[in-house]
């Protein structure tokens, strides 16, 4: 008998297939969104699971689900896995590193350019039948070549990005994060480390691309958005809970700063309300990574380390391999 593996959303159906080769799937091509009981129930007598971001593995489930060895997300954030409570249980996590990084890159500066070029709220402008003349200062908005970039979090994506923006856009990078990057590869990207506070006060844009921990949630709020430039933009890449979206939905409308654009949203796929009704926010529903060649990557790799720990051991991109208390 093949080991048991539930896969929790929908997938590409080739992937499905690679699955079942290895092991009896339970699928769920039909993409309900179960409740954190519903995927208990699913679980029973399963070895893995394919997840996304939107499971959430907790100690209650784990503690339901004694035969669970993998959690393997398809997504390069893992802030659904409670780590410690995984380990602890002797189940490992897995997520899909660097497949993604160049395309949720590219995605950070389309939102970025979108943004300080005002382009959704220009296209509804133009789609609601509202444009009859050209005028000097029709949704004018801020440069981005030869600007300022603020990024705050600089691992795999943020350098990714700052390459773009340093050498595509003649951008000044500067970036704060923990630790900063040896020198080699701060070169690399052009970019300079400076404090939180400079970070802040100095950038014309500023995108966020560090992982959600608890330390990081709010890490913008209402005093940092006061603490930069009234013409500055935001961009959220990351996950929701970094910014205060609330907070943020006020900094926009008494114009502390110009604009934002966000993919990622606290308590998505809900959106605070009066973000929605902002004319100077960009919204895009968590889709960084979504090109078809990276969705197929980061689903194979999900797949693959279901595949290489259950059947041999060691998965491919494990998170607290080390960790494990069996
Ligand atoms: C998407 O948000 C991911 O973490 O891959």
């Amino acid at each position: 008998m093949k080991p048991a593996v539930l896969v929790a959303r929908a997938v590409f159906p080739a992937v499905l297939d690679k699955l079942a080769l290895h092991f009896d799937i339970v699928s769920n091509q039909d993409d309900v969104l179960w409740s954190p009981a519903q995927l208990i129930t699913k679980l029973q007598d399963k070895v893995g699971v394919f997840c996304t971001g939107s499971e959430r593995i907790d100690a209650t489930l784990l503690a339901a689900c004694p035969d669970l060895k993998i959690c393997s997300n398809m997504a390069v954030g893992f802030n659904n896995f409670d780590l410690p409570a995984m380990s602890a249980q002797g189940v490992l996590g897995t997520n899909t590193p660097d497949v993604l990084t160049e395309t949720t890159a590219d995605f950070g500066f389309a939102l970025l350019l979108a943004t300080a070029r005002r382009l959704s709220e220009s296209e509804h402008f133009l789609r609601s039948g509202q444009w009859n003349r050209w005028r000097y200062d029709m949704f004018a908005g801020s440069e981005v070549h030869g600007s300022t970039l603020g990024i705050l979090g600089m691992g795999r994506i943020g350098q990714a990005i700052a390459k773009r923006a340093a050498h595509g856009f003649g951008m000044c990078v500067i970036y704060h994060n923990r630790s900063r990057l040896d020198m080699a590869t701060e070169s690399v990207c052009k970019a300079t480390w400076v404090s939180k506070a400079e970070l802040l006060k100095r950038c014309d844009h500023l995108m966020l691309v560090l992982p959600y921990s608890a330390q990081a949630h709010h890490a913008v709020g209402a005093l940092e958005l006061t603490q930069m430039k009234p013409t500055a933009t935001l961009v959220n890449i990351a996950r929701g809970g970094i910014v205060d979206d609330a907070a943020l939905a006020q900094a926009l409308r008494h114009g502390v700063i110009a604009a934002a654009g966000l993919d990622v949203f606290e308590g998505e796929p809900a959106v605070h309300p009066e973000l929605l009704s902002l004319s100077n926010v960009v919204l895009t529903p968590h889709i960084a990574s979504a090109t078809i060649k990276t969705r197929l990557a980061m689903a194979h790799l999900a797949a693959d380390n279901l595949i290489a720990y259950l059947t041999e051991g060691t998965a491919l991109t494990p998170l607290n391999e080390k960790l494990l208390k069996f």
